[in-house]
C-alpha cells in the first residue's frame, strides 16, 4: 500500500483524532489539524514524532492557506460544529454560522488543497458528512441541512473533477451515530436557546424532546469509532475511492432500503 501524506481537520477529538492515530499506525505521513492552539502539544505527544500537528481553524483564511505548502495527497474534511432546533423558529444567523463552518469553510479549504494536488499530479478530497445528510432529522435540521449540502457537494465536485481529468478524487463518508459526545451537544444546542428565547414549543414538548433524544442516543450510538475510522481509511488509501462510504452497516442498509422505498 503506497504511503500518503494525509491532512485531517478537527483532529483534536473524536473521529478525527481516532482516524489520525489509525493512519499513523498504518505508516502514513499524517498532518493532524486541530481547532485550537492549546490542543497541539497534547495531540503531538499522543501521535508521536512521525505526525505533524498544526493549529487550523477552518474558518480563518490565513490558517487555511498553510495547507498550500504542505504537499497533501489526501485532505479529510472532518471538522464540524453542531446546531439544532426547529426551522420554524431558529434564528437564521445560527444556521448561517453553522454553514460557514460545516460547508463554506470546508469548501474553501478543499479549493486550496485541489490546486496544490493538481500541481503534484493528483490527490483525494474526502468530506465527512453524516447519515443525517441523507435522511432529514426533524429538530436537528440546521446540522442535517449542512450535511445534505456536503453530501451533495461531494457528489457534484467528484463529477467536475472527472471532467477536469487531473487525478483529483472526491469521496464522502457518512457516519451513523457514534458516541463521541457530538450527538449530545448537537441535541442540546437547541435547548440552550429554545428555553431562553420564548419557543413556539411548550415546556412539556421540550421536556419530551429531551427524554426522547436521551433514549434514542443510548439505543443507537455505537460505542467505538473503529468501523467509521476503517471506512475513512479505506477512502484515504484507495487509488480510486468510491463516492460514498457509510458505517455502521445497519445505517448503510437503512439508507438503501429507504432509497428503494422512494423515501
Ligand atoms: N459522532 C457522530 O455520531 C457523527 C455522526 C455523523 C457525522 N459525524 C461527523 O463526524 C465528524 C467528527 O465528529 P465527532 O463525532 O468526532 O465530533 P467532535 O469530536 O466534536 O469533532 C469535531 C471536531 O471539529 C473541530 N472543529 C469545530 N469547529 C472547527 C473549526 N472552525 N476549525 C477547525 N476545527 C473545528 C472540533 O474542535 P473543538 O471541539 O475544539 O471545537 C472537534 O475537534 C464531524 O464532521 C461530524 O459532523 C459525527
Amino acid at each position: 500500500m503506497p504511503k500518503k501524506r494525509v491532512l485531517i481537520t478537527g483532529a483534536g477529538t473524536g473521529i478525527g483524532k481516532d482516524t489520525a492515530k489509525h493512519l499513523v499506525g498504518r505508516g502514513h505521513s499524517v498532518i493532524a489539524a486541530v481547532h485550537h492552539a492549546d490542543q497541539v502539544a497534547p495531540l503531538q505527544t499522543d501521535l508521536g514524532p512521525s505526525a505533524k500537528v498544526i493549529k487550523l481553524d477552518i474558518t480563518i483564511p490565513e490558517d487555511r492557506l498553510q495547507i498550500a505548502e504542505l504537499g497533501v495527497d489526501v485532505l479529510i474534511n472532518n471538522a464540524a460544529q453542531s446546531e439544532s432546533g426547529s426551522l420554524a423558529e431558529i434564528k437564521i444567523d445560527r444556521v448561517r454560522r453553522l454553514f460557514e463552518v460545516n460547508v463554506f469553510s470546508a469548501l474553501e479549504l478543499s479549493q486550496i488543497a485541489i490546486r496544490s494536488m493538481i500541481e503534484r499530479g493528483g490527490g483525494t478530497v474526502i468530506f465527512i458528512s453524516s447519515i443525517t445528510g441523507r435522511i432529514p432529522e426533524p429538530f436537528l435540521m440546521p446540522y442535517s441541512m449542512s450535511k445534505f449540502a456536503i453530501s451533495a457537494a461531494a457528489a457534484g465536485l467528484r463529477e467536475e473533477m472527472k471532467t477536469l481529468d487531473k487525478g483529483i478524487h472526491v469521496s464522502v463518508v457518512e457516519p451513523g451515530p457514534y458516541s463521541t459526545g457530538f450527538n449530545q451537544r448537537l441535541s442540546n444546542s437547541r435547548f440552550e436557546w429554545m428555553e431562553k428565547e420564548g419557543s413556539l414549543f411548550s415546556p412539556k414538548q421540550i421536556a419530551a424532546m429531551k427524554s426522547d433524544t436521551d433514549r434514542k442516543l443510548s439505543w443507537l450510538e455505537v460505542g467505538t469509532t473503529d468501523t467509521i475510522v476503517k471506512k475513512i481509511t479505506a477512502a484515504a488509501e484507495a487509488s480510486k475511492p468510491r463516492l460514498r462510504y457509510v458505517a455502521p452497516w445497519t445505517f448503510a442498509l437503512l439508507v438503501r432500503v429507504l432509497r428503494i422505498l422512494g423515501v
